[in-house]
């Protein structure tokens, strides 16, 4: 019988550096995102001359590029001067208060017990050792929306820093919703809304840009044609803009015809992984969830069509009442699930259903 391996091939026909689809790729070079670019630098450049630096909120729709540009702008940053750290927060992973400041004191040495430590000591022990820090914080809040209602003092504490203990830190706030600033406190949201950025979805062109570039990096120049990179912008384009979206499309088509030991991808390639490109970006979340949103997710699949009401997803989960409603609204945020308030005597009864 012939040798399996040998028929697949060596298998490297298609991918230069497949690592350019992984999502933890930061490109070099950002595409048509200059003015953000700027826009960004001008309101850090303060700390490379000891002053205070702007605190940022950038909203924008999936995939336009916000969490990659900010990654890209800190890593000049922190090139260019010595004056600051970065610390970079997805709020999925930690979506309250205590987690993130837990996460900022043992980014400057202090280890912060789970459990048996109020907040406000985790604070106070972070503020003293920011006190004799040499350098300024700059803190990137990813994904904020997922922090709920009840855990936004969050960016009291860090954006009152300065005036409350004379600490220099540096805030940039990521969101899905443009609306999430309504829902923080007036005196949060005056002080957020020194620099406010919209990161607009792509255009067809400019989608076409980015996945042209990212082919170049990633695939052999022989492996592709103008067309696919056409298909996978355009498809791109057409789910809201979204260059993740577009790169994903092109990197499965490639798994597809490195599959059948090709050296091109085709059209035909493309047509037939359009399919699960979404689905797979989908599936990419919930693996990314923990324990608890899991359980969540399956109570809530578990009630189907129907969905199922607030209240009862709390008796089911082993856990405190607020615990569950942040990881509901995090679910939701990140479009797994949604929520629709009962009508009538209802009150403020949400039912949850899973997403289609
Ligand atoms: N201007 C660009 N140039 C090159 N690559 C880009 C550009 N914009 C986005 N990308 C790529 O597209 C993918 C999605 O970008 P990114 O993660 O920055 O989007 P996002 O706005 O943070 O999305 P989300 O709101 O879903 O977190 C990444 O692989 C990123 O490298
Ligand atoms: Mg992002």
């Amino acid at each position: 019988m012939s040798n399996i391996f040998r028929q697949l091939g060596d298998g490297g026909k298609i991918f230069k550096n497949e690592g350019a689809f992984a999502p933890e790729y930061i490109p070099e070079d950002i595409v048509k995102r200059e003015s953000e670019i700027k826009e960004l630098a001008f309101a850090l450049r303060p700390i490379s001359e000891n002053r205070r630096p702007q605190s940022i909120v950038i909203y924008g729709a999936p995939g336009t590029g916000k969490t990659c540009t900010v990654k890209h702008v800190l890593g000049q940053l922190t090139e260019y001067t010595s004056r600051c750290f970065s610390v970079y927060l997805n709020c999925w992973n930690y979506p309250s208060r205590f987690s993130i400041l837990s996460r900022l004191a043992e980014e400057v040495g202090i280890f912060i017990p789970r459990r048996g430590v109020a907040v406000d000591e985790v604070r106070a022990e972070l503020v003293g050792a920011l006190k004799h820090a040499k350098k300024v914080p700059v803190v990137v809040l990813d994904e904020a929306d997922v922090v709920a209602d009840e855990e936004q003092e969050i960016f009291y504490d860090l954006l009152r820093m300065k005036e409350n203990d004379g600490i220099d830190v540096g805030v940039i706030a990521i969101t899905n919703r443009g609306d999430v600033l309504s829902q923080l406190d007036d005196r949060v949201r005056s002080s957020l809304l020194q620099s406010f950025m919209e990161f607009k979805r792509y255009s067809p062109a400019e989608l076409k840009e980015i996945v042209r570039e990212r082919a170049r990096i990633g695939l052999f120049p022989g492996a592709y044609t103008e067309e696919v990179v056409g298909m996978c912008s355009g498809f791109g384009a057409k789910n809201g803009g979204d260059a993740r979206v577009a790169l994903n499309l092109l990197w499965l088509a490639g798994r597809s015809a490195e599959k059948d030991a090709r050296d091109e991808i085709t059209v035909d390639d493309v047509e037939a992984v359009k399919g699960s490109v979404l689905g797979s970006l989908k599936k990419e979340k919930i693996e990314s969830l923990d324990g608890l949103d899991k359980q969540i997710v399956e109570i809530i699949r578990g009630a189907g069509e129907d969905g199922i009401k607030s209240g009862e997803i709390y008796s089911k989960v082993e856990r405190n009442e607020r615990t569950v409603r942040m990881r509901l609204g995090k679910l939701e945020s990140m479009g797994l699930v949604e929520a629709v308030f009962l009508g009538g005597g209802g009150g403020r009864t949400r039912v949850f259903k899973i997403r289609k």
